[in-house]
């Protein structure tokens, strides 16, 4: 759906007593959305949904460009994982707060009924197409970089194509894994997907400044080969396991050295290996 961006109301025509403030015309012609629900979880963390455009096809994984309209009326936009399945009818985003972040200052004001840019244009390489096949699955994520795991934990062909899916979640304190555990706890109920995650899933939730029960950086808990024992199942190989990586810069160069180290190749839409790599938005 886009924004009646051409209807908005005539003031002209209205005697300058009674005329309403100018609404400002937008300085853009991009396509909107209407968001339809914000959840704030810290002061660090929301997620919000939004109507879906009806051309809009896109592979779980993916990300679009997403923005507001700024103070100088011109639109700032971000490239933002689609934290929502591809079958879902709507969209849902999970976003970063920081609070002199050019679009998130703005955009954690958002409420149901606004309306966000959107450009419907899907593109990514944390996606199936883009890993070999394999038996074991990893989805690695720091902070906001579980959102294309929402997607990708929901969606069918992750529960078909592999035996084991093993999400390892790292954040700085416990109320900043909240979005990620409902969802994976949520999985085993999904009409959808319930009866194939069962026995398939492992969740490995870790904090680096709060105190729970498995604390560290999970690059740390790697090498040691501490989460290996912990799950109990062999070091990472590249005849079985396929990863995908999404966090921030530091986080994502330190993983790919990990998985590179293992003997794993960096693979894309084009040139299928055995990991994938994005970088999770930040401001
Ligand atoms: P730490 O607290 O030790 O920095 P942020 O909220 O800053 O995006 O970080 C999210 C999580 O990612 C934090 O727990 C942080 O740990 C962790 N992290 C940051 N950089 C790296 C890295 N290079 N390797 C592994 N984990 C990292």
């Amino acid at each position: 759906m886009v924004a009646p961006m051409d209807e908005m109301t005539d003031i002209a025509t209205m005697s300058p007593d009674t005329a309403p403030e100018a609404p400002k015309r937008p300085a853009h012609n991009l396509p909107t959305e209407t968001v339809t629900q914000v959840r704030h979880y810290t002061d660090r963390l929301f997620s919000f949904r939004t109507t879906r455009p009806r051309s809009l096809r896109f592979r779980s994984g993916e990300f679009v460009m997403i923005g507001l309209v700024g103070d100088n009326g011109r639109p700032i936009l971000r490239a933002y994982s689609i934290a929502s399945p591809a079958w879902d009818e709507e969209l849902e985003f999970y976003s970063i707060k920081v609070q002199d972040g050019p679009l998130t200052s703005k955009l954690q004001h958002i409420q149901p009924g606004d309306e966000i840019i959107l450009k419907p244009k899907p593109v990514g390489t944390l996606v199936h197409d883009a890993l070999l096949p394999g038996k074991r699955l990893w989805f690695f994520a720091t902070g906001t970089g579980f959102a294309p795991y929402a997607s990708l934990l929901r969606e069918p062909q992750t529960w078909e194509d592999y035996d084991e899916v093993i999400i390892t979640h790292t954040c700085r304190d416990v109320a900043e894994l909240t979005y990620g555990r409902e969802l994976v706890e949520a999985l085993p109920d999904d009409p959808l997907i319930g009866e194939m995650v069962a026995g398939k899933l492992r969740y490995y939730p870790t904090t680096t400044r709060e105190e729970s029960p498995k604390m560290g950086r999970i690059t740390t808990l790697i090498e040691s080969g501490e989460l290996f024992a912990d799950l109990g199942i062999p070091p990472l190989d590249p005849k079985s396991d396929r990863a995908m990586v999404c966090g921030s810069l530091a986080f994502n160069l330190d993983m790919k050295a990990i998985l590179e180290g293992a003997g794993l190749r960096e693979g894309a839409n084009s040139e299928p290996a055995e990991f994938v790599i994005e970088k999770a938005f930040v401001g």
